[in-house]
């Protein structure tokens, strides 16, 4: 495909002219990686791209796309929405039909005691919001010294200043100055290689907690304001949390007045069987950060959702602040809004929420079918429509490959050579899944069968690469 103003195709057009995140930049740019997989269409659980390839998108795009492509009813409700008022403010008390009924919505899903939303574009300007309510919420309060913020180690939070700087990837942070010195790391909760030979996992629990506790002592409860985890940490590693974790969390956070924010962007919306990651473990949020599965990514919307015991201090503020003096131009949008409710009927209508219990199951036991006694496969994890295959060396003295075979690369890729898109997470050699919330246990078969393939061929030449033994 040529364009007629430059004679160039739009392959070497986009290289001339889009930076694009997370890639490899000169390399992409000169041609190198070969590229760009343009993506022109999709239907179901299926995307198709210009060279007229079909893959089968196990990620859900970025865990977004939960109902699937191609829903014209999301399209239509846009469509409408942007032709009767396509944009109108929020600010200074205004307000917008689609917003007021998806607010209303979303409150009677959220586990009890959830009270206000205000909304942004994407996950990581939420959690830079949620950032701020804390901070408004402590100077209000009298305690303007509770300033800083707890998050784990591999957790994933966005990529912007502050919500970047609470992602616990070294990856985001190097190069780019963060993170920002209000933010501290505290232990991953991950049993398979945090915990103790022999320790259970509820032990690991325990020490997760006083880990969590440690730190809080160290930098003095009164400057520590709030502490953020996503119900299953995601993009660190698809990891679900031990037994009794969050309970242990909470007890260490109520001892010293911290705020928790359950980060659902991924969680949220059904993607584990329960509408919230909160929900599922009996967490007790004091902020919910929403943004994917709101709208299924048809178009760009999150939420910061605020709980009783954070809006009643909020509201305090005005007589010492005046109005809340946060906003965004596009906070509330009504196409956002619109699609998000044409989103949530689908999943309500077609009772997604059960369908990623129940064959999220059925996909987590298929899985460990596959893969629980794998030659290079240390541990299968994950819960409902969300889980992960974590390739070590040698299973019985868990070592890891070398960084610099990138497993986990190849395996991505040796899905896509099958026609499946997993991604390949960037911390540690882990294949991650993610489909769409409508996958069917025929879909499940179809994706496992394809997985193993690219698994045992990626095996195969490891082996005749002399990088592994043959088992
Ligand atoms: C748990 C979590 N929080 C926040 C974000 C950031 O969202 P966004 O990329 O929409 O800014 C992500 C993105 O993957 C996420 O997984």
């Amino acid at each position: 495909m040529a364009d007629a103003a430059h004679n160039l195709s739009l392959e070497e057009m986009d290289r001339q002219s889009v930076l694009h995140p997370f890639t490899q930049l000169k390399q992409f740019a000169s041609g190198e990686l070969g590229g760009p997989r343009i993506v022109e269409g999709g239907e179901g659980i299926r995307i198709r791209d210009t060279k007229g390839n079909e893959l089968i998108d196990g990620f859900a795009g970025l865990y977004c796309v939960n109902v699937g492509y191609g829903r014209g009813e999301i399209a239509e409700a846009i469509y409408a929405q942007a032709k009767q008022l396509a944009y109108y403010h929020a600010y200074a008390g205004h307000s917008n039909e689609p917003t007021i009924r998806l607010s209303d919505k979303i409150l009677r899903k959220t586990p009890p005691g959830m009270s206000k939303i205000f909304y942004g574009l994407g996950g990581s300007d939420a959690n830079e919001t949620n950032a701020k309510i804390v901070w408004y919420y402590n100077n209000v309060r009298g305690k303007p010294n509770k300033t800083k913020f707890i998050a784990r180690r591999r957790g994933y939070h966005g990529g912007t200043v502050f919500s970047g700087s609470l992602t616990g990837l070294e990856v985001f942070h190097t190069a780019f100055n963060l993170p920002v010195p209000q933010v501290l790391h505290t232990t991953a909760p991950h049993h398979y290689w945090q915990a103790e030979e022999g320790m259970s996992e509820r032990d690991f629990s325990k020490k997760c907690a006083e880990d969590l506790n440690s730190l809080i002592e160290a930098e003095g409860p009164e400057t520590v304001g709030a502490f953020i985890g996503e119900p299953v940490l995601g993009t660190g590693g698809i990891i679900p949390p031990p037994e009794g974790y969050w309970e242990a969390i909470q007890e260490v956070l109520d001892r010293h007045d911290v705020l928790l924010i359950s980060d659902e962007v991924v969680c949220g919306f059904g993607r584990l069987g329960s509408e919230f990651g909160a929900i599922h473990y009996g967490m007790k949020p004091d902020l919910m950060t929403v943004a994917k599965g709101l709208t299924s990514a048809y178009q760009p919307l999150s939420g910061s959702i605020v709980g009783d015991r954070v809006w009643k201090v909020l509201e305090d503020g005005s007589d010492k602040y005046g109005p809340f003096a946060h906003g965004l131009t596009y906070s509330a949008h009504p196409c956002g809004a619109a699609a998000a409710l044409a989103n949530l009927e689908i999943i309500e209508r077609e009772n997604l929420v059960g369908n990623a219990k129940s064959t999220g199951a059925y996909f987590q036991k298929a899985l460990k079918d596959a893969f629980g006694d794998h030659p290079i496969v240390g541990e299968v994890r994950g819960e409902g429509l969300l889980a992960a295959v974590e390739f070590v060396a040698d299973p019985a003295r868990k070592t890891r490959f070398d960084a610099s075979l990138k497993v986990g690369a190849q395996m991505a890729a040796a899905c896509v050579a099958e026609g499946l898109i997993s991604r390949a997470m960037p911390h540690g050699d882990i294949l991650g899944f993610a489909p769409p919330l409508i996958v069917r246990e025929g879909d499940i078969d179809e994706i496992v069968a394809r997985t193993k393939r690219a698994v045992d061929s990626v095996t195969d030449k490891l082996v005749r690469e002399g990088s592994l033994k043959a088992a």
